[in-house]
């Protein structure tokens, strides 16, 4: 299983691997000994489907150096480059056997078996009525044994078109999973060992799942209800829109302290008139007061966003004022990148595309400020206390690592037994992109 891209993703592998589990597959590490390789694709940057193709042929020779050997590969690709390429790929890389779309991947067996029958290629990039989760297995094990912090996908999809996203166009429209199966799902992810659950979706905070009593859940709802599971110490979600922030949901962060005070929650612009064109669907004030409103319920939260500069229209004064909302807001993490054109979007064929060099310049600023606020917000959790959950080994012998209510990695001196705990720990040390601390017996912050 080759992963690429988003959580998403990550969770979808995971997926995969149960369906195929009941088949007598189980996970390598090296292709040249895979019965099978899945590639599971990402679509959302630039060249997407170059790199695939790249891979592919990579993938080839190793097929072809198997079948020498007189043992067989199944190839398959999955992901939103499947949904989006779909019969291109058959075209372009005729020895791939399997291609599937991110909504079929519950009918994997039923393609392998195809594929195996047929000796020819299965195509498979709907996206079918029937809910891919009501058909994976009900005893899948989570992700690994000792995986303490698991994903969990509640929501796919997304109906907001903003002006440069392929999203839309290969998740296809918002839908949500009923709640009584999540709840399921994160029940049996406890009982293996999970302590942290990160909920997943496109546009995660838009969820509105049927509920075990026929109404319709928000995320809040959901959160209310998953907090209540023993064992379960800390909630996340991603990715949220902020036109769907609703006041439950800042409640909730209010109100549970096991939703966890870190918040991803993508601006992608500063400026008025680029908001606008990207059909974001809210003001940058207005973007400022939900952040007031957020820090109000939820002091300590902290912030992460996602910011593209050059944006076709994106004056320098626009420019100036993400910077500015960036000042005013202050983010403990953020991703940034320069426009780049996606066939098929509204963005794509708009007039004053922004050229390279001014794109670069701009992101090289702002990430430079970016940088600053991510140093600024490390170094302020140091001296202080911080319940970290702990994930598994460090890289040296006798560290541990976990991570901190702001999802900021911390190593300490330990042994396998803190694995699964939350323990309070001094925070002494602001490394690049991480921090180090020692056990202690107070939870100051907690
Ligand atoms: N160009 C640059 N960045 C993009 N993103 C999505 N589409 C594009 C594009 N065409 C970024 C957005 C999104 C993140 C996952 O990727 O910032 O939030
Ligand atoms: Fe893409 Fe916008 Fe939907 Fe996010 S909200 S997935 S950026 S269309």
């Amino acid at each position: 299983m080759i992963t690429w891209g988003c959580q998403m993703n990550v969770y979808d592998s995971a997926r995969m691997t149960d369906v195929l589990r009941p088949l007598g597959y189980a996970p390598v590490d090296n292709p040249s000994d895979a019965d099978m390789i899945i590639l599971n694709t990402c679509h959302i940057r630039d060249r997407a489907a170059e790199k695939v193709f790249s891979e592919l042929g990579r993938l080839r020779v190793i097929r072809d150096e198997r079948k020498a050997a007189g043992r067989e590969t199944v190839l398959a690709v999955a992901g939103c480059v499947a949904q989006a390429e779909g019969e291109q790929i058959l075209k372009r890389a005729p020895y791939v056997d399997i291609v599937l779309g991110p909504q079929t991947y519950h009918r994997l067996p039923e393609m392998v078996a195809r594929a195996a029958r047929a000796g020819g290629s299965v195509i498979d990039t709907d996206f079918p009525a029937e809910q891919k989760f009501d058909f994976l297995p009900q005893d899948a094990a989570p992700q690994t044994a000792a995986n303490v912090s698991a994903f969990l996908t509640v929501q796919e999809g997304c109906d907001k078109f903003c002006s440069f996203c392929v999203v839309p166009y290969t998740r296809g429209a918002e839908a949500s999973r009923p709640a009584a199966s999540v709840l399921a799902e994160a029940r049996r992810m406890v009982a293996g060992g999970v302590r942290e659950i990160t909920l997943l979706g496109q546009n995660v905070n838009a969820y509105h799942g049927e509920g075990p009593d026929g109404g319709v859940w928000g995320l809040a709802r959901l959160a209310y209800a998953l907090a209540k599971i023993p064992g379960l110490e800390r909630i996340r979600y991603m990715t949220s829109h902020p036109r769907d922030m609703d006041d439950a949901l800042i409640a909730a962060h209010r109100d549970l302290p096991e939703l966890m005070p870190f918040l991803h929650l993508p601006v992608q612009s500063g400026s008025d008139s680029i908001l606008k064109a990207m059909n974001r669907g809210h003001t940058a004030d207005e973007y400022r007061r939900l952040v007031d409103r957020l820090r109000v319920a939820r002091p300590d939260l902290a912030l992460s966003s996602d910011f593209i500069v050059g944006h076709p229209g994106e004056t320098d004064e626009d420019f100036e004022e993400t910077m500015r909302l960036i000042g005013d807001v202050g983010f403990a993490l953020a991703y940034s990148f320069k426009y780049s054109i996606r066939p098929g979007t509204p963005a794509a064929g708009a007039p004053l595309q922004v050229a390279e060099d001014v794109k670069d310049r701009r992101l090289q600023a702002l990430q430079a400020l970016l940088r600053e606020q991510q140093d600024d917000f490390n170094g302020s959790v140091v001296d202080r206390v911080a319940p970290v959950l702990f994930t598994g080994r460090g890289r040296k012998p006798g560290q541990m690592v976990g991570r901190s209510p702001w999802l900021q990695p911390v190593h300490v001196d330990g042994t396998d037994e803190l694995v699964g705990t939350v323990r309070p720990v001094l925070i002494t040390t602001r490394l690049s992109n991480s921090l180090a601390g020692t056990l202690t017996e107070e939870c100051a912050l907690a």
